[in-house]
């Protein structure tokens, strides 16, 4: 048996043909990745290193993490969210010698003992999705060690990053990470048109239900909320946006939405997609007015956004309905329905992003690690931006693949564009 098997704490390493499928399937769709995939099997820009990586577990991670294999690492993987991971992807991975810890479904005590299990194969960099690799090894006094071994790392997502900031603010953040969300190549596509599509397709494929003419509440317009409610309109919905700042709501106004309170836009919505990165966005208070049938759901990092303890204070009655649909009826006999547990529809009700989408942000993640384990010894324990000539690369990169050709600066117009004489 190989390593990696005897390794793994997973389902079912049978599943693994099906999950090879799913693989297969993404990588025709990441040219950007298998590009990638080619430098790094001629340069081997990880050899002898140990990765692990903390990400949603289905195909196009999946991928991620064969391209970080074939550059000479040796790679292990654990989730970033229990419902996100696919046990088949996850065995097909182990089939090919990436060692794993993680499992649908998993329980918050096993999602716990999985990260420390990835953290035990003591990494030289990491990849992470919201923080919790970087989180449990600041906060478990037996790693203390351990955080002087590593060498740095990536980070996903806007909330992973506000977490490091504040690690770094308090001067405790021990190693440098890259803030991969924030790339122009990473948050303007994969935030914006990923999390644009990959809600409403989690939302519909589960609860099969008309968009159009329905009214849909994003709350926060963020880059993921300026997605969803793009394409909430383009589904034919009336969009309401709510906020926290008066610039965003403004900028909602301008694209053509309403904005309002969240206690008054509850009095309307049908849908409801929740997208701060913030705690209680959705209480008691909106859930007193809401219409009968209200569908709710959450694409923010966290599970905390939608208030459960006030869904499950105020229920009389609780079922699943369907998969992925929990029904909470209230005393007065008012219906709503919390999509995937109130966890990131699009990946506990889906596929997540579109892998076009992901070949994008996976090429910044393999770039940004190749740059955090060729330069991290040397750098500060701080957070880092992506170097702007990797994004420049990547979207250059993006083009190519496409065939599109666009127009150069001629040596004039650079030096206009540079003086302030003219
Ligand atoms: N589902 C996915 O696949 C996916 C993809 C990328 C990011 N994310 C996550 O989505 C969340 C949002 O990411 P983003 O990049 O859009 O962040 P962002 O910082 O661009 O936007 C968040 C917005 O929410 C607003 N907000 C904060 N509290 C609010 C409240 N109580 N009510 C209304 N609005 C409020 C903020 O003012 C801001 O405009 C994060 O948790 C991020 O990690 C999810």
């Amino acid at each position: 048996m190989s390593t990696a098997i005897e390794n793994s704490m997973i389902t079912d390493i049978k599943l693994a043909p099906q999950g090879q499928l799913k693989i297969d399937w993404v990588a025709q769709h990441m040219p950007l990745l298998n590009t990638l995939k080619a430098e790094f099997e001629r340069d081997l820009p990880f050899k002898g290193k140990k990765v692990v990586i903390c990400l949603h577990l289905e195909a196009k991670t999946a991928y991620l993490a064969l391209v970080v294999k074939a550059g000479g690492a040796d790679v292990c993987v654990c989730a970033s969210n229990v419902l996100s991971t696919q046990d088949d992807v996850v065995a097909a991975l182990v089939e090919n010698g990436i060692t794993a810890f993680a499992k649908y479904g998993a329980s918050t005590d096993e999602y716990h003992m999985h990260i420390n299990k990835a953290l035990d194969f003591n990494p030289d960099v990491i990849i992470d999705d919201g923080g919790d690799l970087v989180s449990t090894l600041h906060s478990d006094p037996a790693r203390a060690e351990q955080l002087k071994t590593i060498q740095g790392g990536c980070e996903e997502t806007t909330t992973g990053i506000l977490r490091l900031k504040a690690l770094a603010n308090e001067g405790a953040l021990k190693f440098p990470m890259v803030a991969v969300n924030d790339a122009f190549c990473k948050y303007l596509f994969d935030n914006r048109y990923g999390t644009g599509q990959s809600v409403w397709d989690g939302i519909m494929r589960t609860t099969n239900l008309v968009v159009a003419g329905k009214t849909a509440v994003i709350v926060g317009y963020g880059w993921c909320g300026k997605g969803c409610a793009m394409r909430a309109k383009g589904l034919g919905a009336r969009v309401i946006v709510t906020e926290v700042d008066p610039i965003k709501a403004v900028e909602a106004i301008m694209d053509g939405h309403e904005v309002m309170p969240i206690t008054e836009a509850a009095k309307y919505g049908d849908f409801y997609i929740t997208v701060t990165g913030n705690k209680d966005c959705i209480t008691k208070e909106a859930f007193e007015v809401m219409k009968d049938g209200a569908i709710l759901c959450n694409a923010g990092h966290f599970d905390v956004e939608i208030s459960k303890p006030d869904l499950n204070a105020m229920s009389v009655k609780q079922r699943e309905v369907r998969r992925n649909i929990q029904e909470y009826t209230f005393a007065d006999g008012r219906r709503v329905f919390l999509l995937a547990e109130g966890r990131l529809v699009n990946l506990a009700a889906g596929d997540g992003h579109p892998a076009e989408v992901m070949d994008m942000t996976f090429a910044l993640q393999a770039l940004g690690l190749r740059w955090i384990s060729e330069n991290g010894r040397n750098l500060e324990a701080d957070v880092y931006s992506v170097p702007a000539e990797m994004d420049r690369y990547v979207a250059e990169l993006r083009l190519k693949t496409w065939n599109v050709a666009i127009d150069k600066l001629s040596e004039e117009q650079e030096r206009y564009l540079n003086s302030w004489a003219e």
